[in-house]
């Protein structure tokens, strides 16, 4: 079955985890062509007096994005979430995602991200005042509890059902484990018989028959991917390929890869503009060096990581995945 959130029928099972520094409109456009049915944003909170900051510019700007747009807002308090989630309608979001999952301590010196969990009666006011602050569906992605004795998600996802929250994506870790040892399902799984809400896995998903395994395995709706991702946007198409048709996975060719990896630059550097784009570009030039593993990946690097100049950032690339 489809995932349904709202008006919105998902065009897919596999969605792109939101990250901050990784997330943003490029690699989202990248991951859209390979089948990612929603493209989370970079968490944001929407601060007035920072609007005008070349952080938030980029981090909110969907112009011309295919619909639904995701907009992932971050905060500690019902007023601060309230007014992102406001703001962000402004900038054309279609659904809002609250980030309870980040394991950072602090968003703006306060507790924030999956830190909340641990206060289910401050979850239930936030979740309904922002739910009530908007008139587009509010989803919510989470860990599965604070540490290993206090998985409290099974409770908080029926607490977020009933405020009319209309997605869940949950990590298979607590905050305590921040990104150590291996994400574990039997919680997601706890989570979807909980609640009739859709429920997307997330943790670990580094391969088309790992996420089957992973769906079969805790019933969920869909799976999200993250890290996976980095540098091998492609894997989306492979799951999606293996979860539509059952087969093994269509591996994307070389050829086609080079030409993923040339336009995710080039858009880089368009959006960007040349200098913080050539900036920006270099980790995932890494990350695309590493998942082509190729012979020369090291020397490659270590040269292209000093260039400043876009052009050349951009014609060594293109060399060295001719080579
Ligand atoms: C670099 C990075 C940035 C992240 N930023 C966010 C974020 O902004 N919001 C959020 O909810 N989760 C964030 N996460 C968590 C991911 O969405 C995801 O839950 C986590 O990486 C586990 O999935 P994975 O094993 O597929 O990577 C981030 C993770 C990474 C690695």
């Amino acid at each position: 079955m489809s995932i349904q959130i709202g008006d919105y029928q998902l065009k897919s099972k596999v969605l792109l985890a939101p990250m901050a520094g990784t997330s943003d409109k490029p690699f989202r456009a990248i991951c859209r062509a390979q089948g990612a049915a929603l493209t989370t944003s970079e968490m944001v909170v929407i601060q007035n007096h920072l609007l005008n900051t070349n952080k938030s510019k980029h981090r909110l700007d969907f112009t011309g994005e295919p619909t639904p747009i995701s907009i992932q807002i971050a905060g500690s308090e019902v007023e601060e979430l309230v007014h992102s989630a406001q703001k962000a309608l402004t900038f054309g979001a279609n659904i809002i995602d609250i980030n309870m999952g980040c394991p950072a301590k602090k968003v703006c010196n306060k507790a924030a991200g999956s830190a909340l969990m641990q206060d289910e009666s401050l979850v239930k006011d936030i979740l309904t005042a922002v739910v009530n602050a908007v008139d587009i569906p509010v989803t919510l992605k989470m860990r599965t509890g604070w540490n290993i004795t206090n998985k409290n998600a099974p409770t908080i996802a029926k607490i977020a059902e009933d405020t009319g929250i209309q997605m869940l994506s949950v990590h298979g870790r607590t905050r305590e484990d921040k990104y150590t040892g291996m994400a574990e399902y039997d919680t997601i799984k706890a989570v979807k018989s909980r609640v009739n809400i859709p429920v997307i896995a997330n943790g670990d998903i580094t391969s088309a028959e790992k996420a089957k395994q992973v769906l079969d395995y805790t019933s969920a709706d869909g799976v999200m991917v993250g890290r996976a991702t980095q540098g091998n946007p492609w894997i989306i198409h492979e799951i999606d390929y293996h979860l539509k048709t059952g087969k093994k996975s269509d591996n994307v060719s070389l050829n086609i890869k080079k030409q993923i990896i040339l336009d995710h630059i080039s858009q880089i550097h368009q959006f960007y503009g040349e200098k913080l784009g050539t900036q920006l570009s270099r980790k995932h030039i890494f990350w695309y060096a590493t998942h082509l593993n190729k012979e020369n990946g090291q020397s490659f690097w270590k040269k292209v990581n000093k260039i400043t100049d876009h052009k050349l950032q951009y014609q060594l690339l293109e060399e060295f995945l001719n080579s």
